[in-house]
């Protein structure tokens, strides 16, 4: 299985994940031949990647953090949450609670399981998908950080929900395909403080939940918004979902901005810990998240290519794609002497 650009997906390919649309309903479910009538429909629907294999080629079981259906349940969790908030409706908090509980059992019991998948994102699932991927990889760091199941709860909540406030900012200023001006920059970034009064205001979920998007945007420093808190003034749970929606976005891209590869985001955001990120924050999501997800396409330093068929917590398996070892596994551990120099695809 390989994560590949639509244009180097041939009509011998197919589909090797499902795709989900906005309801998290599945788009298309894998297993299906990429005809170019597809592709062409997937291009123009904004898809950029996809997860493909060649017909007949087998493919490896690997576990992912958190099951399809959880992932298609989430996302239509998430994404009623926002049309109630957005009709000022109070929100299903059981049908929230039901959502986070799937997340936390899925996730706790799989105790080496990293964040390895890159997501198949279009700009219409975009919200969605980016939420849902936030509760996830901020449970993973709380899991790294030994967090009990009952502080997961408030936090995996807080995550899922973070920029709840969205609803609020005019949607004309969240799909302009341009970087925003100054004035549209300061109407987006009220969505923390609508955030926080949307939640605050849901008797059923703990207060925590409300600071927790109400603070996702505060850096270290004071650099951040809506209130420039500093250090620890600013909670726990804000820094570990700035840190979870910081990799997220920035392995998403825009319209105007190429995604980065995992390794080069989660360098990035090691970079600027501990100005910006909280250090033991940023270390548990180094715990959490796999450098080069499954599918990633590789040189290695014996210039060989491989394609990334596993990766936990102890080992990434490649599977050689060129050269005299040409579809051998080999599991490369923090010390072996192999390694994977560049990413290409
Ligand atoms: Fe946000």
């Amino acid at each position: 299985m390989r994560y590949l650009p639509l244009d180097e997906i041939t009509e011998d390919m197919c589909l090797a994940r499902p795709i989900f649309n906005g309801d998290g309903r599945i788009l298309l479910s894998n297993g299906v031949r990429l005809t170019k009538n597809y592709l062409a429909r997937l291009k123009e629907m904004g898809y950029q990647n996809l997860y493909v294999y060649r017909a007949g080629e087998e493919i490896n079981d690997f576990s992912i953090p958190v099951s399809d259906q959880t992932m298609r349940e989430a996302i239509h969790g998430v994404k009623d949450a926002f049309s109630k908030a957005a009709q000022r409706q109070h929100l299903n908090t059981r049908s929230v609670n039901e959502i986070v509980n799937y997340i936390l059992d899925e996730i706790l019991t799989n105790p080496t399981v990293l964040y390895n998948l890159m997501d198949i994102k279009n700009h219409d699932n975009y919200y969605y998908h980016h939420c849902v991927n936030v509760g996830i990889i901020s449970t993973l760091i709380a899991k790294e950080m030994g967090f009990s199941r009952d502080k997961m709860k408030d936090l995996t909540t807080g995550a899922l929900l973070h920029d709840l406030g969205m609803v609020c900012v005019d949607p004309k200023i969240l799909t302009q395909p341009r970087p925003l001006t100054d004035e549209e920059m300061a109407a987006v970034r009220e969505h923390t403080n609508y955030g926080f009064q949307l939640l605050r205001s849901e008797r059923d979920l703990s207060i925590l939940v409300a600071h927790t998007a109400w603070q996702h945007h505060e850096r270290m420093d004071g650099s951040g918004y809506p209130k420039g808190l500093v250090g620890e003034e600013i909670h726990l749970f804000g820094r570990i979902v700035a840190v979870a929606d910081s990799y997220e976005t920035m392995t998403s891209g825009r319209v105007y901005q190429k995604a980065m590869w995992s390794h080069e985001a989660i360098r990035q955001l090691k970079e600027s810990a501990p100005e910006k990120y909280d250090p033991q924050v940023v270390a548990a999501m180094e715990r959490s998240i796999a450098s080069y997800p499954v599918g990633s396409v590789v040189v290695l330093n014996t210039h060989e290519e491989a394609v990334v068929v596993d990766v936990n917590a102890k080992k990434i398996t490649i599977q050689f794609s060129s050269g005299p070892r040409v579809n051998a596994l080999m599991d490369l551990e923090p010390d072996s002497e192999i390694k994977i120099e560049e990413r290409l695809s």
